[in-house]
């Protein structure tokens, strides 16, 4: 088998990234850049702000990732590049880096979808897994519940009504005054609370058994304070942070465990930045253990973006033969 290394780039919000990736699978480096510090200034992602910092960091971004795989852009044999969905004007600075690249080294151009990066970090630690495979990616943008059939090729189940699942934990946690990203403090922050000291609902939709809908236990958590304050009462955050979590991780569990029985799938994969949160982490393994599944998720550094998940998706799109035009074009909305 020839080695295909891949320099991979993402861009799509508020993390300017590079990789090098061989073989989908062995990562050489991975370089990310977040932005973190400036968009919580203003209590989320600023698109024009996120799009002007991808410009003034992409090239450094590029020239460290390749510097810390010991390799120049003369071993490159692809360049993958993620083109949606996203933020517009922060992927165009990530597709058009791309597209000068691979002009100027004569090299295939390979477009990947955000989400499939996501699905791909798993590869990354997990050298056994292959698909098929469910997988439930949850991200800032993103809840889907996604049969990944084979490599390249998926079939969505599931996936958010209204609030995306990271979504949900950003302004509940802006609500209680934990600032931004609000992902990483309400997982710290349940750690002090008792998960079941309120009753929040657990939406179910009606006619799509799994679909999501976050939007009410949004609004559940907002009553909750809200009435509180008017009564002068006394909030407990870690709680209300626990309660919240658990409200949330037990439908993302119920919901991945039950695809993965109906579809005769042995193991389960999750996805995406809040995939890092340990209260998802440890109700999936239980429930997992119990249906007799096989877990797997990505490291923290791999479940939030980064480059080194789209080198990963990018081999196995590049394998199947995927290649772009240099009218590639940055798609806010791609669908998987
Ligand atoms: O995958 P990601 O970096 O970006 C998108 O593609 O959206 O995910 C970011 C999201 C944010 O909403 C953040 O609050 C959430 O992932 N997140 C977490 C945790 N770490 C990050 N949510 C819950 N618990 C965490 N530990
Ligand atoms: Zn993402």
């Amino acid at each position: 088998e020839k080695e295909v290394k891949i320099l991979a780039i993402e861009s799509s919000c508020d993390e300017t990234s590079a990789a090098v990736v061989v073989n989908g699978r062995e990562v050489l480096s991975n370089v990310i850049y977040s932005q973190i510090d400036i968009h919580t200034l203003y209590g989320g992602v600023v698109p024009e702000i996120a799009s002007r910092k991808h410009i003034e960091k992409i090239t450094q971004v590029i020239r460290q990732a390749l510097k810390e795989a010991g390799c120049t852009l003369d071993d490159i044999d692809a360049v993958a590049v993620t083109y949606g969905p996203g933020l517009v004007g922060a992927l165009l600075v990530g597709v058009g880096a791309a597209k000068a690249i691979a002009f100027a080294k004569n090299i295939p151009l390979v477009g990947v979808h955000h989400i499939e990066g996501h699905i791909a970090a798993n590869y990354i630690e997990n050298r056994d897994l292959e698909p098929p495979f469910m997988c439930l990616v949850v991200s800032g943008g993103h809840t889907h519940l996604v049969k990944v059939v084979d490599y390249g090729k998926f079939e969505i189940l599931g996936v958010t009504r209204d609030d995306a699942a990271g979504e949900a934990f950003d302004k509940v946690a802006r609500a209680i005054g934990l600032g931004y990203p609000g992902g990483p403090k309400i997982d710290r922050k349940a750690k002090e609370g008792n998960p079941d000291a309120i009753e929040f609902p657990r939406a179910k939709v009606a006619e799509s058994v799994y679909d999501f809908s976050f939007s009410g236990l949004k609004s559940a958590v907002l009553n909750y304070i809200n009435q509180a304050h008017m009564r002068n009462e006394y909030i407990n955050e870690a709680d209300v942070a626990a309660s919240f979590q658990k409200a949330v991780t037990e439908v993302l569990t119920e919901h991945a465990v039950a695809a993965a029985k109906e579809f005769k799938m042995d193991k389960i994969a999750i996805a995406g930045g809040v995939a890092s949160n340990s209260a998802l982490r440890a109700s999936m393994k239980t429930a997992c253990e119990k249906a007799g599944l096989k877990l797997y998720h990505p490291s923290p550094i791999l479940c939030t973006d980064n480059a080194a998940m789209i080198g990963a998706a990018g081999y196995y799109e590049y394998i199947n033969g995927t290649r772009h035009g240099w009218d590639l074009n940055a798609i806010p909305n791609l669908k998987l």
